[in-house]
């Protein structure tokens, strides 16, 4: 019973499996049929698979009637408002029952809109679930079960039957649009098998009807498609029982209307044995099967064996020949090549070339690797030859492409120029220079075009990569580049340059030529030498984008640091011809104004960085250090060479003074000489740090160290003012004490120089910053220098009237000869005194305040006495002769105290410095600073 079971199932599965076999082969039939590129998998999927027709596509219509709104409104009432995409299949079948039968593709997006859905959600259902059809179909959709008991029960029968009455197949509809054929899976009425469903469309959702037709057999089913036809109501259900019940069954394709047990087990005997002779006869098959499949293996067995030696000789023959299509490929190279490397590297033939370079490149390295090989020595040196000919014919287009780009475009040069010049020029540009090159990447200048650099680049990597396969190692771009560009970065410089230049060469190359230049050659040229350095620091700037668009990226700073070291020479050699000229004490302005211009270039000079690498981190080989720190050296130079100058400065006026001094008694010319000297000085903004700072080229001799250090170099600073001052001062003194006559003039002199010192300072908002204690100091000294000058000047004359005013007339002196003698005598004196007091008319004194008081404080004492000394003699009869020995009478005096220190030609109220030497009593010219500096901007 068992294997009966057994048997059963095996021929069911056989059956099942030939259904499939045949169904799928009559739907890709079908579906190759169509016109339409489609597939399907069963029957169904003809129905399911959209397709544009002039019924079924986008501009179709379609809407639900107003009564099956309603149907749709009630179904939808049947779910929660946020889940009523779960109407989707209801709506889809009332949809497909009101459409004939089928979905169109409006139907579907109908139903997508009601329920809100996306239309693709819409048409996933509908394709998933057989029920739908995507196809129109006939009225009637007449659908087969095909699964096992209805297929034992004789489905095969049923639907031959229908097939050949209606002569449609699966998936097809009678011409006369009434029938559609269609298979349909297990219906739950197996019991009653073979069994079909007919989905009846004619008469809307209203009249719709899917009905079961049960127990059939292929007549029973004819005569139902025919009574729909004729639109009667064929029976539905099971065609032959009232029910599902074990008595009867359709056997053999007839209904039996009842069998005895006998003939049931009669029945499944035979079908056992169908079964048992079918599995049988499939085992058989499946031995010889593997019979043959034995037979086939044995056979092949040899073969395999013998193509496997062949199959490895193929590949190793297709190996050689591989091998020796490259062998020959190099071997052959220079030949091959010779003509695109004697094309030369120019133009459109660049690339070409380059990359014919590379392939000898590379059949060197193998023939290198390979000389035992025969031929291949013959070819290394022909190779190698034509390698070290492209590698010239590289460095000769190199050196063409920079000469052609050697000049900077004179416009573009002029206009460089003018900016380094506007930014160097004059004394306050100079003086107060922030070191405004900037270390921001500037505009390009575009001093090599694009298309220059787009040939520069190339060849140089062609040159550098070959290496140590040329004699120079590839570093011929290099020297040829650094050649080229420092030589452009020289002429920018030349024509800013040459005025020092040309007058260093003037003096001689030698170190005894160069210190035979003085100072006055030199200064001139200074602000040309400032904007030199200014613009060999914009074109730095434009050179190291140069080389980082020329080489590749470990070259670059090497390059750059030889281009700039080369360029800058001349720079450096100038300042060496500047430095080496003999020192005086204006030097020390040329110097400062050098100084902040190389401080101005180290920043910007510092910040280039290429390749990785910073200028000033290394010469790169060189023998000469770095440029940065070439300049960095210059700097501290300058600082000692202008603290030298300073103190040459503070030598020199005391030495000046010596030579001589003002007729008059004025202002002595050094004076203002040496407040504009340190007005001068201190209008550096790096004065302090220079000249005040801890050391030479420190840190804290170049930058503000903090406040303690800044404070410490401002008490430097003042102490070496006063210093300066108080030397002058002195020095002043001595020379007037020892060349005046009079020591009234002497005094005044003093007082003159004292008082123009102090009134500097005041009004000088420099000079009173470090100032202010010397001229605390000083200022009280004014006063009583003031106090001097009166009693040397007028002492003697107020000193005789004032003792005379003690003294009563004698009474009887027209008898007492020797009182009108001594009265005569006294008018003498008096007389005397003033004329002598006539001569300070030609004195001097500049400050008009300061003159004023001066004559305030002579009338104040003078005139009084001297009125008393006239009233008390005039008219008494100590003489005959009045008009004698009273000489001047008192408005006389007072005219000449109104008229005293206005100078010779009335210059002493015009003028804060004095005389022309020529009135001098001493020895004004020869070498003097004041005269040095006269029209050079030094004089107040
Ligand atoms: S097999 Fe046909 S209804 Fe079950």
């Amino acid at each position: 019973m068992r294997r009966a079971a057994a048997s059963l199932l095996r021929y069911s599965a056989q059956l099942a499996h030939q259904h499939a076999a045949s169904t799928s082969t009559a739907v890709q039939a079908a579906a190759c049929a169509g016109s339409s590129r489609w597939f399907a998998t069963n029957s169904h999927d003809i129905f399911n698979t959209h397709r544009h027709e002039a019924h079924n596509n986008w501009d179709t219509e379609f809407d639900f009637t107003d009564a099956n709104y309603e149907k749709v409104a009630e179904i939808m009432s049947r779910y929660p408002t946020n889940y009523k995409a779960s109407a989707v299949i209801p709506l889809l079948d009332l949809a497909q029952q009101q459409n004939d039968g089928w979905l169109s593709l409006a139907a579907m997006n109908r139903v997508a809109k009601i329920l809100d859905m996306a239309e693709i959600r819409v048409y996933e259902v509908a394709t998933f679930y057989t029920m739908f059809n995507r196809s129109k179909i006939g009225k009637y959709h007449v659908m087969v079960c095909g699964t096992t008991p209805c297929m034992l029960q004789g489905a095969k029968g049923i639907y031959k039957a229908l097939k050949e009455h209606l002569g449609i197949d699966y998936g097809q509809t009678t011409p006369d649009g009434m029938f559609t054929l269609g298979e349909m899976e297990c219906m739950g009425a197996c019991v009653n098998a073979p069994m079909i469903a007919i989905a009846d469309y004619t008469k809307g959702v209203e009249g719709f009807s899917y009905n079961y037709y049960e127990d059939l057999t292929p007549e029973d089913t004819i005569k139902i498609v025919d009574t729909l036809k004729k639109g009667g109501k064929p029976k539905v259900g099971s065609q032959h029982r009232s029910k599902a019940e074990p008595a009867g069954a359709v056997i053999n394709g007839n209904m039996a209307a009842s069998i005895s047990l006998s003939e049931a087990a009669a029945q499944l005997r035979a079908d056992l044995e169908l079964l048992d002779a079918s599995s049988k006869e499939a085992a058989a098959l499946l031995d010889h099967a593997a019979w043959s499949l034995g037979q086939l293996d044995r056979q092949v067995a040899p073969m395999t064996a013998r193509t496997a030696p062949l199959a490895r000789a193929r590949v190793n023959i297709q190996a050689a020949k591989a091998s020796s299509e490259e062998v020959l490929d190099h071997l052959d190279a220079s030949r091959k090549l010779q003509g695109t490397i004697q094309a030369g590297p120019r133009g459109a033939n660049l690339e070409p070339f380059l990359a014919a370079l590379q392939r000898l490149e590379a059949a060197i390295d193998f023939l290198q690797a390979h000389r035992s090989m025969q031929s291949a020595e013959d070819a290394l040196r022909h190779t190698t030859a034509l390698q070290n000919s492209a590698l010239a014919a590289c460095a000769a287009e190199f050196g063409v492409l920079l000469r052609k780009h050697a000049a900077i475009p004179e416009a573009l040069l002029a206009r460089l120029r003018s900016a380094a010049e506007a930014r160097s020029g004059g004394r306050a540009a100079v003086g107060s220079s922030t070191g405004t090159a900037d270390a921001a990447a500037p505009a390009p200048l575009d001093l090599l075009p694009q298309a220059a650099l787009a040939s520069l680049r190339p060849l140089a990597a062609a040159m550098l990569g070959s290496g140590g396969s040329s004699s120079d190692g590839g570093r011929s771009c290099v020297r040829l580049y650094v050649e080229a560009r420092s030589g452009v970065l020289r002429s920018a410089l030349s024509s800013l340059l040459s005025p020092l230049s040309s007058v260093v060469a003037s003096a001689g190359s030698s170190k005894d030529g160069t210190a035979q230049l003085t100072w006055q050659h030199v200064e001139t040229r200074i602000p040309g030498w400032v904007a030199a350095l200014r613009l060999f620091v914009r074109l730095a700037q434009e050179e190291a984008r140069l080389c980082t668009a020329v080489f590749p990226a470990p070259e670059q700073a090497a390059v750059l640091s030889q281009v700039a070291a080369g360029g800058a020479a001349p720079l450096l050699e100038a300042a060496d011809a500047v430095l080496a000229v003999r020192r005086v004490p204006e030097k020390l302005f040329g110097c400062l104004d050098m100084h902040d211009a190389t401080e101005a270039a180290l920043g910007p000079l510092q910040a280039l960085a290429v390749g990785g690498s910073r200028l000033e981190h290394r010469s790169m080989g060189m023998d000469r250090p770095a440029l940065v720190r070439q300049l960095a050296q210059l700097r501290g130079r300058l600082v000692a060479e202008a603290r030298s100058c300073f103190s040459e400065l503070q030598d020199a006026l005391p030495r000046d003074a010596a030579k001589g001094v003002p007729g008059d008694g004025t202002v002595h010319p050094l004076c203002a000489t040496c407040v504009a000297l340190l007005k001068r000085t201190l209008g550096y903004k790096a004065a302090l740090p220079v000249l005040f700072g801890e050391a030479a080229g420190s840190t804290a001799a170049r930058g503000a160290g903090g406040l303690a250090a800044e404070a410490q170099m401002l008490d430097r600073m003042a102490a070496a003012v006063g210093h300066t001052l108080d030397g002058l001062l002195s020095a002043l003194d001595t020379k007037a004490r020892a060349t005046y006559k009079q020591r009234a003039l002497a005094v005044l002199h003093q007082l003159n120089n004292l008082a123009y010192l102090c009134h500097a300072l005041e009004g000088s908002k420099e000079l009173r910053a470090v100032g202010e204690a010397w001229l605390e100091q000083h200022q009280g000294q004014v006063e009583q220098q003031r106090q001097a000058f009166i009693e040397a000047a007028w002492g003697p004359l107020l000193a005789l009237l004032r003792q005379d005013a003690r003294q009563a007339v004698p009474a009887n002196l027209q008898s007492d000869k020797a009182a009108r003698q001594a009265i005569k005598d006294k008018w003498t004196a008096v007389n005397k005194a003033l004329g002598e007091a006539q001569a300070q008319q030609g004195w001097a004194v500049p400050d008009a305040g300061l003159r004023f008081a001066l004559k305030d404080a002579v009338g104040e004492v003078l005139l009084p006495a001297y009125e008393a000394f006239f009233n008390k003699y005039s008219g008494k009869p100590y003489t005959s002769d009045h008009r004698k020995h009273e000489r001047h009478s008192p408005a006389d005096v007072q005219a000449l105290v109104g008229d005293l220190y206005e100078g010779a030609d009335g210059a002493g109220a015009g003028s804060l410095v004095g005389r022309s030497p020529s009135k001098s009593p001493g020895s004004m010219s020869g070498g003097s600073l004041a005269r040095r500096l006269s029209g050079r901007g030094f004089t107040p």
